[in-house]
């Protein structure tokens, strides 16, 4: 606490990011990072641009990316916003189209910088109580007063929305927006972005951190109605001209061409979330059906906590929410298959001896 802090500082909760742990040789499945490298074409594409033309500012407009990013998706530039990260484009999503005094509905078991935005940009909220099952009520979703914003898959749960139940909210909610963040659509392949021509009030965020292998370049974008990638624009340019750096360009720009690379990894990556789901049920674990690069489990005769006490004392890191309701469940990232083997081999030790 400080007498020269704003009321702005007083009232934030931050966000805590899972541990990074660097120089060790734990295995770390408690961030959804991928466990393979970005395409070798992308670290070339950053040792390219490495030189004098760091001397530079990067372009404003970042429209070589947004190009790319259109072409992907069928869509048209002026439809794509860039930033620094997807928790950026989140963070000016909450600044461009929520307001003070009306009430925006997610989910009570989600991504928990939702809540920090809120906080931050003193938004009122309400989080929506998720099914026993750990679906989404969607008919709790209808006419909010200030907007809907939840992850599909949802996080930390995986658990997707199928594409008729998004709509069912978009055309409920018709004078307000509707963010859907799909940090980890490319592993579950049903992407909302399809909608956007079909409903302006809905905003689509996606991320190079997770089915690029990129979370360290900071790049995310947004796919949405012109006039809402406008309204970003706005916040951005008054806030930091250059938020996407040379090298997240090049890079970004390079990881969207390697589709054949990136379509392998990912197929690995749900190969192996597929058979570790199967061997956790195997061992009494409850398994959500998830459809993105991590799992979240819980065990009926071992807490959350034990199990991430016990996995970091075997060299495996894995994130536990200490929160109601979910506070007996771990979420464990995807890693490669031997990463999943060795937890798998661990955990018959803990649930054996628990
Ligand atoms: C649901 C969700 N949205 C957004 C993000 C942020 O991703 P980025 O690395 O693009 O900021 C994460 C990261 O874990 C996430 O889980």
């Amino acid at each position: 606490m400080s007498k020269y802090w704003s009321s702005m500082v007083n009232r934030t909760d931050p966000y805590v990011p899972g541990e990074q742990v660097y120089h060790t040789k734990m295995i770390k499945l408690n961030t959804n990072e991928n466990p393979y490298p970005p395409a070798e074409s992308v670290i070339k594409a950053i040792q390219d641009e490495l030189g004098d033309s760091l001397r530079l500012y990067p372009s404003p407009t970042v429209d070589d990316l947004k190009e790319r990013i259109a072409q992907l998706n069928n869509v048209n530039k002026e439809n794509i916003f860039v930033g620094n990260g997807s928790d950026e484009v989140l963070a000016f999503s909450f600044m461009a189209f929520f307001e003070p005094g009306k009430k925006i509905l997610f989910p009570n078991i989600t991504y928990s910088f939702y809540t920090a935005y809120a906080k931050l940009f003193n938004i009122p909220y309400e989080e929506v109580e998720l099914n026993k099952d750990f679906t989404l009520n969607t008919s709790s979703f209808h006419h909010s007063k200030g907007g809907v914003i939840f992850p599909n898959p949802n996080a930390p749960t995986g658990i997707l929305l199928p594409l008729d139940q998004v709509e069912e909210i978009l055309v409920h909610n018709s004078e307000k927006i509707v963010i859907i963040d799909e940090a980890y659509i490319d592993f579950a392949k049903e992407s909302a972005v399809q909608l956007i021509h079909k409903y302006p009030n809905l905003l689509v965020i996606q991320t190079t951190s997770k089915s690029k292998s990129l979370a360290g370049l900071r790049v995310g974008f947004a796919i949405g109605n012109h006039e809402l990638i406008e309204g970003l624009e706005k916040i951005k340019n008054s806030f930091n001209s250059y938020t996407i750096d040379r090298l997240a360009m090049r890079g970004a720009i390079a990881a969207i061409d390697a589709t054949n690379y990136y379509d392998e990894i990912t197929d690995k990556v749900i190969k192996t979330r597929n058979w570790v789901s199967t061997e956790l049920v195997k061992l009494g674990f409850q398994v959500l059906p998830s459809q993105a690069n991590f799992v979240f489990i819980s065990h009926q005769r071992i807490s959350g906590e034990q199990l991430y006490v016990k996995l970091k004392e075997n060299g495996i890191l894995v994130r536990h929410f200490a929160k109601k309701p979910i506070e007996n469940f771990i979420r464990l990232t995807i890693g490669t298959p031997q990463d999943m083997e060795f937890l798998i081999d661990k955990l018959i030790n803990i649930v054996d001896s628990g």
